[in-house]
């Protein structure tokens, strides 16, 4: 079976390619997930993209992706900054996971520079817009082939 990557965006990612195009891109998250789709095709594994404004929805997410999932990219968005609920759910799975963030978080205003969800990260990904989501990909696609 092939394996299948949960892709979980936070709040206000709907809203990409429309919201402050010049921090995060011109590309909309339906446009990053078709590009998802295909990196992933390339390396023989599904994805599965979902974006929640609710930070509850986000930890129900990820509570059942146990044995669904082989891993997590997850860009939290503000709740990145802010979510131990988020973090608790990831460290309760422990699925491997990857953070992205589309601009330079430690480039901006200082309550961007923390990160709850770094604690339960591999690795984190940050200012190379909709590039991260597929090099986070890449990286995955190898961490679950070794496992
Ligand atoms: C973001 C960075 C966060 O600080 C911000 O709240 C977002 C998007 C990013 O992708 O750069 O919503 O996660």
């Amino acid at each position: 079976m092939a394996h299948k990557i949960l892709i979980l965006n936070g709040p206000n990612l709907n809203m990409l390619g429309e919201r402050e195009p010049d921090i995060y891109g011109g590309d909309s998250l339906e446009s990053i997930g078709v590009a998802c789709q295909h990196k992933a095709q390339t390396l023989g594994m599904a994805v599965e993209l979902r974006q929640s404004n609710d930070e509850g929805e986000l930890v129900t997410w990820i509570q059942s992706s146990v044995g669904v999932f082989s891993g997590i990219i997850l860009n939290g968005g503000a709740y990145s900054h802010t979510s131990i609920a988020i973090l608790d759910a990831l460290r309760a799975v422990g699925l491997p996971t990857i953070e992205v963030h589309l601009s330079n978080i430690y480039r901006r205003e200082s309550f961007r520079s923390h990160s709850y969800i770094s604690q339960a990260s591999l690795g984190v990904i940050c200012g190379l817009g909709a590039q991260g989501y597929l090099l986070a990909l890449d990286a995955l696609a190898r961490i679950v082939d070794e496992e």
